[in-house]
């Protein structure tokens, strides 16, 4: 049981003589009630609070703070929370406090001095905040500073999980503001033609709400100007549509750019087409930093069929369509448009129980110790980055990290003579070329070898040796090219297909027809050791591609 007398600190005064505390007391989580209005998210969930607790934190719980999202203060009290009554009172005695959306003035005060705040603080929109919170020494980690090109990342990509959930929310308000199926029917009553869904920019939200309508059985059209997503885009289930003009998309870090006037009046034209053709237009498009893009006018709001519905996700950021009302749903020309700037809210149990496992693997990373105690260690590129004040310093914006991923860049590569390039084998995952020379030695050794081998063993062993070596040249360059991100669906694969060997061994021990001499014993055994063997390489080789492609499905 916790006591709400505030702990974390290392202790107290050192007596003269005696050697100073080394070790620290474990460090209270609080979690408070959302104060913004209409906002039913909470921080951290009961099956959480658990796992917190095993890391060696106290977790206090603001009462009521999960009911919204569907976490009763009885659940929390089970899973080892303590519940306080008053909000001044959790923040008081919390040494980390987790929250979901940015404080207001009032949390900040309430904050303790040199406290620890994580949360979303947005520190570009908001440099008051930032004052605020310097002031009271604070240590602020921002979810949405996170540097997400950092493959470690992903497990806390906060903007992420929460884009998810609203993606496939605004398919659900779509499907709730829309007269009709989504799915095609043929009823007794005649026939019902499936709805047509287009989707304007296939990010994280944009891709979710493709796999979402493409499931309930919705024609999905999709378009971003990043062409790198069409196999996304497809993957899930929709089709691209492309801008009938050429320019690449892609500004950087996986986000778009502004595109060229050109463009955006080729794109404006398939954008008034697809109004035209379709039932449902969910838009999300976004560049992080900019007003949103206008990509559906009033004309086209005009042109939909009435009882069409637009979701428009970019609501919150001037929307992609004119005639948006943020935070509502408004019917113009018989179109319903729906602004909702709360969509993951509004599925609250699911997207706080993502964004609190976001904020426990950001909490593992913190306390690599497992002792209660967080380290914001600096010199860790993905807590850096999330890093906006510590100790009352404003820390932001950080330096880009250092990618370790990224390639090395190619002055720092040994540059190779231009004649030892051309015997050279390209390498899919970006190895080495093979340097000439030293190719022409392996095949030298290994014609040699070949021709030690051929002079002395029987000619049956030789025709069949010379199978095994072209196999495993065929083999060579087919599977060296590949992309090394596709080497372990290939190779569960072939697994399987190169457990042919099974008809070998089974040859082997199979005694041919008309023949008299029984096969060896011990080659019976081996046969059947084979036969076992390969048998597991087989049906495991298709189970686990099975797997790897039924994370792909929905
Ligand atoms: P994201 O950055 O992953 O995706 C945005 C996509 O839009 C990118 O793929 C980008 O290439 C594309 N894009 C940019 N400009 C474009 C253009 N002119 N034409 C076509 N595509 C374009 O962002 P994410 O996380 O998917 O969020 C999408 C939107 O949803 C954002 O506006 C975000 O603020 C909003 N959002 C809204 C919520 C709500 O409750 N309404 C909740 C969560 C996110």
């Amino acid at each position: 049981m916790q006591t709400g007398v505030p702990v974390g600190s290392t202790s107290g005064t050192t007596p003269v003589g005696v050697a100073p505390e080394t070790s620290k007391s474990p460090q209270r989580i609080g979690v408070p009630r959302e104060v913004f209005p209409g906002e039913k998210r909470v921080a951290t969930v009961p099956e959480v609070v658990e796992k917190l607790i095993k890391l060696g934190f106290s977790v206090a719980v603001e009462s009521g703070a999960g009911e919204a999202a569907n976490c009763s203060d009885e659940s929390y009290r089970a899973a080892g929370a303590t519940i306080v009554g008053d909000a001044a009172q959790l923040w008081a005695t919390s040494d980390i406090v987790f929250k979901v959306g940015v404080p207001t003035t009032e949390e900040v005060g309430l904050l303790r001095e040199g406290g620890t705040l994580i949360g979303f603080i947005w520190p570009a929109q908001n440099p008051e905040l930032m004052q605020q919170l310097t002031a009271k020494r604070a240590t602020v980690l921002a979810i949405d500073a996170l540097p997400r090109m950092l493959s470690r990342a992903q497990k806390m990509d906060a903007l992420t999980s929460q884009a998810g959930v609203a993606g496939y929310r605004a398919v659900i308000e779509a499907a709730n503001a829309f007269g009709r199926f989504f799915n095609g029917q043929i009823t007794a009553a005649g026939k019902v033609p499936p709805a047509k869904v287009f989707i304007a920019g296939a990010g994280v939200a944009g891709l979710a709400a493709i796999g979402t309508a493409a499931g309930l059985g919705a024609i999905v059209r999709a378009n971003d100007t990043r062409a790198e997503v069409a196999d996304q885009v497809v993957s899930l289930g929709g089709e691209f549509v492309k801008v009938d003009f050429e320019e690449e998309g892609g500004g950087g870090g996986g986000y778009a750019k502004v595109m060229s006037e050109g463009f955006q009046v080729a794109q404006r034209e398939m954008y008034a087409k697809q109004a035209r053709e379709v039932d449902i237009i969910i838009t999300t498009a976004l560049i992080p930093g900019k007003p949103a893009p206008k990509l559906i006018t009033a004309e086209m709001v005009k042109s939909m069929k009435p009882g069409s519905v637009i979701v428009d996700m970019a609501a919150e950021r001037g929307g992609n369509c004119e005639l948006t009302v943020p935070g509502q749903a408004v019917v113009k020309h018989g179109v319903t448009i729906v602004g909702y700037t709360d969509l993951a809210s509004r599925l609250a149990k699911q997207s706080s129980t993502l964004y609190a496992t976001n904020l426990f693997r950001l909490t593992e990373e913190l306390c690599k110790t497992k002792d209660g105690v967080i380290d914001v260690n600096m010199e860790d590129d993905a807590i850096r980055g999330l890093t906006v004040t510590k100790g009352g310093t404003i820390t932001w914006p950080a330096p880009a990290p250092k990618l370790a991923a990224a390639p090395a860049a190619a002055a720092a590569k040994p540059v190779a003579a231009p004649a030892a390039k051309k015997g050279g084998h390209g390498h899919g995952g970006g190895g080495e070329p093979m340097a000439g020379n030293k190719l022409a030695i392996m095949f030298g050794v290994a014609a040699a070898l070949f021709w030690l081998i051929g002079a002395s063993a029987p000619a049956a062993f030789l025709s069949h040796f010379t199978v095994f070596v072209l196999a495993c040249f065929v083999g060579y360059m087919v599977v060296w090219n590949v992309k090394p991100a596709l080497h372990t669906p290939l190779m569960s694969v072939t697994n399987a297909i190169s457990s042919i060997i099974a008809i070998g061994a089974l040859v082997q021990i199979s005694p041919i027809a008309g023949a008299v001499d029984r096969p060896n014993d011990w080659i019976t055994w081996v046969a059947t050791a084979g036969i076992v063997l390969t048998s597991i390489n087989m049906f495991g080789g298709f189970a686990v591609t099975q797997r790897m492609l039924a994370m792909f499905r929905k």
